[in-house]
């Protein structure tokens, strides 16, 4: 990696006798995309508003751009915060709004004016300048909390939840609109979230946190397809949990005799250590594949249909197989009639016998 914009070393927090931060170390990159995930009360918010000054971190170290930031108030930091509750002026004007994070640089008019304009431009509300702010719907008054944040021009932008005022549809409008403006700007985007999917979409890797630790740090397909532990995968997305004994080891994978499945190849992910002769295994819903034509294939399992959830574009079932003490879960698309199975039905699925991951505990 490039030298980090923001390097953060062991850095731990307590409140009293309450740790929210341990040991946390992350490298982001310049003119990255970052995202810190996981449940409420995970220190997501604690982390950020560290880097931005706002806490003052017990022990260890931020740096940004290469300076160590400990002790300076958020105002000497070359970042800017954009909150969950954006508060903006309802009575001032958008260019109001959005000059107001100017005025302690005491810019000449022009150069006022012209900054306003080209912030109101990124977020396209260009037009909207002259506007009461609380004429305003949810999502542009979002824009707006943006453009203040980038006039400054920060080196980075932190963002607390976002989006999480906005209704789902809206809120899928403005992820979208999220990524284009990072990619337009250029500046380094932190952002908090507990939503996985908002983490998947728009990041460039992701930070997943629980309890104050910092449990894995990969790209969206690497931490979706490479949980490290349990823990990770069932925080992002479905996963069926199985386990098996290990027969063979290689330095990216894993031979494991996994009961009805037979033999399979479970990939490793980064820093897994073999704890004994037998393994946790995963494999996600959308991997299991019901057939609908008998097949000559040695990878599948029989099972009977216990509970199916419709969701339009698919079908979530619970499948009970043989040998199995959990019901699989199993995604399928509505487009060959996962969705008119009815429950009791038998049905044959079909899997990769190399799409399993070995899980530590
Ligand atoms: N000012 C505070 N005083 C005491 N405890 C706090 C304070 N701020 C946060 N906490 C606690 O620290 C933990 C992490 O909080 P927070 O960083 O807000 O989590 P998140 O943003 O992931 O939901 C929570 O248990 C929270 O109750
Ligand atoms: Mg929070």
């Amino acid at each position: 990696m490039t030298d980090p914009m923001i390097a953060i070393h062991a850095l731990e927090k307590s409140y009293g006798i309450y740790k929210a931060l341990h040991a946390v170390s992350l490298d982001v990159a310049p003119g990255e995309f970052f995202s810190l995930l996981g449940p409420s009360g995970c220190g997501k918010t604690t982390l950020l508003r560290s880097i931005a000054g706002f806490e003052t971190p017990s022990a260890g170290d931020i740096r940004i751009d290469g300076e160590s930031v400990i002790g300076k108030a958020p105002n000497q930091r070359p970042t800017n915060m954009v909150f969950q509750n954006y508060a903006i002026f309802p009575h001032l004007s958008v260019a109001e709004n959005v000059a107001y994070g100017l005025k302690r640089l005491k810019l000449s008019p022009s150069e006022e004016k012209r900054r306003v304009s080209e912030a109101l431009d990124q977020v396209r509300l260009g037009s909207y300048g002259e506007r009461r702010a609380q004429q305003l719907s949810g999502g542009q008054r979002q824009r707006v909390a943006l453009a203040r944040a980038l006039v400054l021009r920060p080196k980075v932008l932190l963002l607390d939840e976002p989006l999480s005022a906005l209704d789902k549809k809206l809120r899928e409008e403005m992820q979208v609109e999220l990524r284009a403006l990072q990619r337009a700007v250029g500046i380094t985007f932190v952002l908090v979230t507990h939503d996985q999917y908002e983490a998947l979409a728009l990041s460039d890797r992701i930070a997943v946190m629980f309890a104050g630790r910092v449990a894995q740090i990969a790209t969206p397909k690497e931490i979706y397809q490479h949980p490290q532990s349990r823990e990770v995968a069932a925080f992002l997305g479905g996963m069926n949990f199985l386990s098996g004994r290990i027969l063979n080891e290689t330095a990216t994978s894993l031979s494991v005799e996994a009961g009805r499945f037979g033999t399979v190849a479970a990939t490793k992910p980064a820093g897994f250590t073999r704890t004994g002769e037998t393994t946790a295994l995963g494999i996600r819903p959308e991997r299991l594949r019901i057939l609908w034509e008998p097949q000559d294939t040695p990878h599948q399992i029989t099972g009977t249909v216990v509970d199916r959830d419709y969701f339009g574009e698919t079908t979530h079932l619970r499948i009970r197989a043989e040998g199995l003490d959990e019901p699989l879960s199993v995604i399928e698309t509505n487009s060959f009639g996962a969705d008119d199975l009815p429950r009791g039905a038998t049905v044959q699925l079909a899997y990769d016998p190399e799409a399993f991951v070995a899980l530590a505990d």
